[in-house]
């Protein structure tokens, strides 16, 4: 019997942060199979040059293409920012994945954003998020009425990955001043990383709401599987999850098993960058 290949949904992120849209999806959509891939041994990908980041994700890409991934849903804010526009130009074309898919984060944010009518928002990011203007120059594509504040905030990711909560309010604090003067209805948490740390922020600004990614984009992936069914009815349906990272770290293994709520196998994989 010759063996049907596996169509799945690969979901990537330099770190810890994408397990959390990884496993969103999945508990929004089941039946697929995923896999998700972080490039923990060169995370944080926050203050690398672009022509860095574009090497490790087209290895990257290769590697989740070569594991049989038919769309990739690029969860890392940075590499949303930095490298995509140029890996749907210059990679994608190429015979072996023209008729594959890489899909970003920062579009499908913006429009939840424009669809619950918000006319005055903020985003947090890594510095390369935020230099590059992204989701700035995005919305104003989108709606060039609604008002866009926008904050680096890098301290962030190192304290969620080396569990210094105990000094996120005096950090996020200082960090959304210019949200408080800016008056901001609504903030996006421009990070995967920043998911974990939804309550903290919630809890120093009641009067905002936080747009996180593992609460919108499942729903928009699944707009997007509806407005595309070729796409779609390429998707194996096993309902299997697998995990691979760069580098396979006893912190990633215990945060893992919290995050998902059981100790995933974490495959070690060699990219080719
Ligand atoms: N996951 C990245 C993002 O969403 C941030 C973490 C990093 O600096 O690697 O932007």
């Amino acid at each position: 019997m010759t063996e049907v290949p596996q169509k799945k949904i690969g979901v990537f992120d330099s770190g810890l942060g994408g397990l959390m849209i990884a496993k969103a999806l999945r508990d929004a959509m089941p039946d697929y199979d995923y896999l998700y891939l972080g490039d923990t041994l060169h995370m944080p990908y926050g203050a690398r040059s672009a022509e860095a980041i574009y090497s490790y994700c087209k290895a990257a890409m290769d590697y989740l293409f070569s594991q049989g991934c038919q769309i990739i849903v690029m969860a890392c804010n940075t590499a949303s920012a930095l490298v995509l526009r140029r890996l749907q130009q210059e990679y994608l074309p190429t015979s072996q994945t023209a008729d594959k898919r890489i899909l970003g984060v920062v579009i499908p944010m913006l429009e939840y954003a424009q669809d619950q009518g918000f006319q005055n928002i903020g985003v947090i990011g890594t510095e390369g998020l935020i230099k590059s203007r992204i989701y700035a120059q995005e919305l104003h594509k989108i709606d060039p009425a609604i008002q866009i504040t926008e904050q680096a905030t890098p301290l962030l990711v190192p304290l969620i990955e080396h569990g210094g909560e105990k000094w996120l309010e005096a950090i996020i604090s200082d960090y959304v001043q210019e949200f408080e003067k800016a008056k901001i209805e609504a903030l996006i948490l421009g990070c995967t990383h920043y998911t974990l740390i939804y309550d903290a922020i919630a809890g120093l600004m009641p009067e905002v709401s936080l747009l996180s990614q593992d609460r919108i984009i499942p729903d928009k992936f699944g707009d997007y599987l509806k407005r595309h069914p070729a796409q779609e009815a390429r998707l194996s349906r096993n309902g299997t999850m697998s995990f691979a990272l760069t580098d396979v770290t006893d912190s990633f293994r215990q945060s893992a098993a919290r995050l998902i709520g059981y100790n995933p196998d974490l495959d070690h994989v060699v990219l080719d960058t």
